[in-house]
């Protein structure tokens, strides 16, 4: 396991929206590396770069035309070499997007592969035997190419999956086993792509639906193998790079498939998403909302086993959004969102702060879908920098723009949250500071020990190695019985108070003591 993980906190960076260089209103590679003593302000040392490669972008770029290209409109792969270069001048790691499931339908090997000539590509994608043959369970695009067979796809229309073979066979005319030659050389194509990046300078990579590879395999016994093959190839060629797999479920990913991270996704329901992002019939159930009315025990029930499980083999990360679900602007208020930062930044494991997330940045509601993102278009307009013109995106026309800014008055910016003292910005930069500060309690493989956690009840209160960290997210008084000595208080926000054996927290607070 690569030390470095120990103490890294990471900012997610959806390129297209985080700073233009070049006025063409689009961000790009160079905007990067000029913000990289951004990221590093808030106390980030490493960045998920969401995908650059070249693509139509009919899904943001998770539709890859060519792995080994950087999309013109972010520069060249020059660029994203010197981004390399430069971040590790300052200390900071670049993880890219793997995309390892499918395709562009404009890949070069998908257009060899519906040539209706056999060749090298043929079954490079999970085509049936016949045009006429499309059983129903799997999700395929029917009678489209000159080929003679139907195609699978892995998520939207235009990326066709990729054939790592099946695990279980129930249709052998045209399924292939995961030790075919053709399945077989899938995997080295993907660990080519690897190699041509780690080769380069990467430092790793966020693996996107990780998941998603062998078909028919729900234990995902022969994907999680296919990974484990990968990972050897990483300790013993790149043994300080590092995977984090779009997964959700650590005991398959951490300790069956190898990878050294996963995220704790929102699941509709899971531990996570009742948190932070649980609307049931319009009510807000989160834990963190104000109303009270949420479950911890959804959570701890779920991650304290998980946690348990996996904690010699690799790290669950937790979020604060990502690219794919609303900002939690959406349902929380600003005191509530600093206490689920405090507590996102002070869990185990390795964090990923969301760009814009700690400025406050809002979801924008009823945005027209941009390069199929959908209700998740929202969640990546252009990161407001400053006060001025597009708010320090880009000096192009508005029309111009990716996506448009956000138009509000009192939009939040780098530069007014940095001069208001109680911002969440110098809040998220106070906690991640504290947590590197006292990285073996409070960094990614320090203790965790709930202390009260009860269902439908409030504070949620736990201990990381010589601290005890308590957060009330409701609007009333709560108090438990408590009878551990503090020595200091570290941080707080919001009130409490500790008498006769007895914490009581304020409505919307959260402290960090040292005992
Ligand atoms: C998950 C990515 O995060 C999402 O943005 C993408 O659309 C799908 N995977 C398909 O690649």
């Amino acid at each position: 396991m690569p030390k470095w993980l120990k103490d890294t906190v990471f900012y997610e960076i959806y390129p297209q929206s985080f700073y233009d260089s070049n006025g063409d209103g689009i961000g790009d590679i160079e905007g990067i590396i000029q913000k990289l003593d951004y990221v590093k302000s808030v106390g980030c040392n490493a960045i998920w770069l969401n995908p650059c490669y070249d693509s139509p972008f009919m899904d943001a770029g998770y539709d890859v035309r060519n792995y080994k290209k950087v999309a013109e409109r972010y520069g060249t792969n020059e660029d994203l070499e010197r981004l390399f270069k430069v971040a590790h001048e300052k200390g900071m790691k670049i993880l890219l997007d793997l995309v390892p499931g499918h395709t562009s339908d404009t890949h070069e090997w998908f257009i060899k592969s519906k040539d209706p000539v056999p060749n090298e590509y043929s079954n490079r994608y999970i085509w049936t035997k016949s045009a006429w043959d499309a059983p129903p369970q799997y999700r395929m695009l029917v009678g489209i190419t000159d080929r003679d067979g139907n195609y699978m796809v892995n998520y939207f229309s235009s990326q066709p999956a990729l054939n790592y073979g099946f695990h279980e066979i129930t249709h052998p005319e045209w399924q292939l086993p995961c030790d075919h030659p053709d399945c077989l050389a899938t995997v080295e194509a993907l660990k080519d792509i690897m190699r041509f990046w780690l080769d380069k300078g990467c430092d790793g990579f966020r693996v996107d639906m990780a998941d998603s590879l062998v078909k028919n395999d729900d234990e995902k016994v022969a994907t999680a193998r296919i990974w484990k093959d990968i990972r050897k190839m990483m300790d013993k060629d790149y043994p300080e790079a590092v995977l984090v797999s779009e997964w959700c479920h650590p005991v398959r990913s951490l300790y069956k498939a190898g990878f050294h991270m996963d995220f704790y996704l929102d699941h509709r329901g899971n531990g996570y998403s009742t948190l932070f992002r649980y609307l049931v019939d319009g009510e807000d159930r989160s834990f963190f909302s104000k109303n009270g009315k949420g479950d911890v025990t959804v959570f701890t029930d779920e991650y304290v086993p998980n946690l348990k499980a996996t904690k010699d083999y690799g790290y669950i990360s937790m979020f604060t959004s990502n690219h794919d679900i609303p900002r939690m602007t959406n349902n929380l208020d600003e005191t509530a969102r600093k206490l689920a930062f405090c507590t996102i930044f002070t869990m185990p494991g390795v964090p990923f702060l969301y760009y814009g997330d700690e400025i406050g940045m809002r979801y924008q509601k009823n945005l027209t879908s941009k390069e199929g993102g959908f209700t998740r278009t929202g969640s990546r307009t252009p990161m407001q920098w400053t006060d001025g013109k597009n708010l320090g995106f880009s000096v192009a026309d508005e029309d111009k723009l990716y996506l448009p800014v956000d138009k509000s008055e009192n939009a939040p910016t780098v530069e007014n949250q940095q001069n208001k003292a109680d911002s969440i910005f110098n809040v998220v930069k106070d906690i991640i500071r504290i947590r590197r500060e006292n990285n073996t309690d409070l960094g990614s493989d320090g203790d965790f020990e709930v202390i009260y956690a009860e269902r439908n009840q409030y504070p949620f209160v736990y201990k990381r190695g010589n601290f005890i960290i308590g957060v009330n997210p409701s609007g009333e008084n709560q108090s438990i019985h408590f009878d551990i000595n503090i020595k200091e208080i570290t941080y707080q926000i919001g009130n409490f108070k500790l008498e006769n054996h007895k914490l009581t927290l304020s409505p919307q607070s959260f402290v960090l003591m040292k005992i």
